[in-house]
């Protein structure tokens, strides 16, 4: 008899999903997440990121992770609360370094991780969140303006890694109101 494939919505499919902050501990996986994910970007040099590297935005920011009941780490994502603008008189959020496991990819992980950062940047007073995305990459903001995302301005590329030659890129500043 065939079997008919029964298809799972996003929010039940990793219904046992713990998000948690990263120790350090953590970060050997972490940088094997994280550069398993980002060796998409084949326009820049090297590899994302690396164990000191990590440690020293671990100082700054937080990092959360997204585990399964089994311990496995499936997603994580960088927040850091940023001074107020000009005009403003409350902190902002940063997100970055977003990554899923690529075998989980396309299950709704990255909204909910991004929804758990953003809850705690506002428990942290944050009234707004920002997100960078490099302009060799016109799949994100498709994927970040369903999460609430819209395009605010542009800004030179900064690079942590360097562009391989004949590339040109710029960021993206994507924000969303908390
Ligand atoms: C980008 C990335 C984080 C997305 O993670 P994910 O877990 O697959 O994303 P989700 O399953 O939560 O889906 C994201 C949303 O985008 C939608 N989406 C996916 N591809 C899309 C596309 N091409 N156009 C429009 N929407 C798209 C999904 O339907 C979903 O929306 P919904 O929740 O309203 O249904 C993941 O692919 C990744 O880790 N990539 C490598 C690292 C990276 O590029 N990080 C981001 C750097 S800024």
């Amino acid at each position: 008899m065939k079997m008919t494939e029964i298809s799972i919505p996003h929010s039940e499919r990793h219904s046992s999903l713990e998000t948690r902050r990263a120790i350090a501990a953590d970060i050997p996986r972490l940088v094997s997440l994280i550069n398993t994910t980002y060796a998409i970007e084949t326009f820049l040099e090297g590899n994302r990121t690396d164990e000191n590297r990590l440690a020293t935005i671990m100082q700054k920011g937080s990092i959360l992770v997204a585990e399964d009941a089994s311990g496995q780490l499936l997603a994580c994502v960088y927040f850091e609360v940023r001074p107020p603008d000009l005009d403003g008189d409350r902190p902002r959020g940063y997100l970055g370094q977003l990554a899923v496991d690529p075998a989980h990819q396309g299950s709704g992980l990255a909204r909910r991780i991004v929804a758990a950062a953003e809850d705690r940047l506002r428990l942290l007073g944050c009234h707004a969140v920002d997100m960078i995305v490099l302009s060799l990459r016109p799949e994100l903001p498709p994927i970040y303006r369903r999460f609430g995302y819209i395009e605010t301005g542009t800004q030179e590329f900064s690079p942590v890694r360097a562009l391989k030659p004949g590339y040109e890129c710029h960021g993206i500043v994507m924000s969303k109101s908390l």
